[in-house]
């Protein structure tokens, strides 16, 4: 079978997350109270961790594979590329901020939790909208052929965080 393309793997694996962020939102909605008891905080920490085992690998694969070669044509300092780079990093704080949060224990700070994985969630839709409509057909658009082909292939064999 041949290798899907590189826009395809990426897109796919953005559509693996969404549901995984709706999953967050509704378990976080129930904190509302401002209190949390344990069952939920359980939830959220496993929800926490189903988002980081998919969207961590992605974050790297889309940095060290997709992006270099489109600074040919985009600027890594201003621009689509620049906002997608920002974005990775407010994302990786906010999951790091979630997991200290739940490390804290239930109830510790639950309204706060609330705040964090919403606001998470909320960024990352919106970053996976801008790369599915603007960035991905940019790509698609000005990548040489044999650039397709060898991201296409790369990201695959790219499985490794840290
Ligand atoms: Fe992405």
């Amino acid at each position: 079978m041949q290798t899907p393309s590189a826009t395809k793997q990426l897109g796919d694996e953005h559509r693996r997350v969404w549901p995984l962020l709706d999953d967050l939102a509704s378990i976080v909605d129930s904190l509302r109270s401002g209190s949390a008891d344990e069952g939920s905080v359980r939830r959220c920490a496993e929800a926490v961790r189903k988002i980081e085992d998919e969207l961590d690998i992605h974050l790297l694969r889309e940095e060290k594979i997709l992006f270099p070669p489109l600074e040919a044509f985009l600027p890594r300092d201003s621009g689509p590329l620049a906002v997608m780079l920002a974005e990775h990093d407010d994302l990786r704080r906010d999951e790091a901020k979630m997991k200290e949060l739940l490390a804290a224990g239930p109830g510790s700070s639950a309204a706060q939790l609330r705040e964090v994985a919403l606001r998470f969630v909320g960024v990352l839709k919106a970053h996976i909208q801008k790369e599915d409509n603007i960035l991905f057909p940019m790509a698609e658009m000005h990548l040489s052929a044999s650039d397709k082909e060898r991201i296409a292939r790369e990201l695959p064999e790219f499985t490794q965080v840290g």
